[in-house]
């Protein structure tokens, strides 16, 4: 029995002192310092253009009325499954941060480079100039379906 616990006890002490854990969160600090910095700095050369509605099936979209929080809520469960990989509500990760989207793109802008990302990255001003800022890293198109697509597109309003 001692020695059982003299063997866990050893395991314990040699995980508690891995420095890899520690790199681990200095390198995790250090990049969330320099994301702000560029952030502030507003180095971002990506044109904002509300009139454009990028290239894909969407042609209007109506965010007059209130917030559908149903909407919302089904949107807010697609984005977790499908999108948190690559994206963050309110800081940048491979791509840009969501919050404030729709102050800086319309829509129906959101809605096509969601449904066909690979088309607007190629032809669209935005898209393009956006990938240039990500490093080519090109957002994948996750099959959508135009429904999944309005939900995100309403959970996007409440961030
Ligand atoms: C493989 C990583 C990846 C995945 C998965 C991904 N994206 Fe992206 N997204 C990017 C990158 C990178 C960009 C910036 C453009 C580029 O370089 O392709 C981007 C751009 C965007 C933009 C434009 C942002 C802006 O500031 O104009 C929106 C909106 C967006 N993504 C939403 C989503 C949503 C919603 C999902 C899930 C359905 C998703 N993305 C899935 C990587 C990804």
């Amino acid at each position: 029995m001692k020695k059982i616990i003299l063997f866990f006890g050893l395991v314990f002490l040699m995980s508690c002192g891995s420095s890899e854990e520690k790199k681990k969160g200095f390198e995790y600090n250090r990049t969330q310092k320099e994301d702000k910095k560029a952030y502030s700095a507003g180095e971002s050369s990506v044109p904002i253009d509300l009139d454009n509605k990028g290239i894909g099936p969407i042609k209007s979209v109506d965010f007059s009325g209130s917030i559908d929080n149903d909407l919302a809520d089904q949107g807010k469960a697609v984005f977790t499954q499908k999108c948190t990989a690559c994206h963050m509500a309110n800081r940048k990760l491979i791509g840009p941060a969501m919050q404030g989207i729709y102050d800086r793109r319309s829509p129906e802008w959101v809605m096509n480079m969601l449904l066909n990302p690979t088309e607007m990255l190629k032809d669209d001003p935005i898209a393009n100039a956006l990938l240039k800022e990500y490093n080519n890293v090109m957002m994948l198109n996750q099959n959508l379906s135009q429904d999944e697509a309005r939900s995100i597109a309403e959970y996007l309003r409440t961030l």
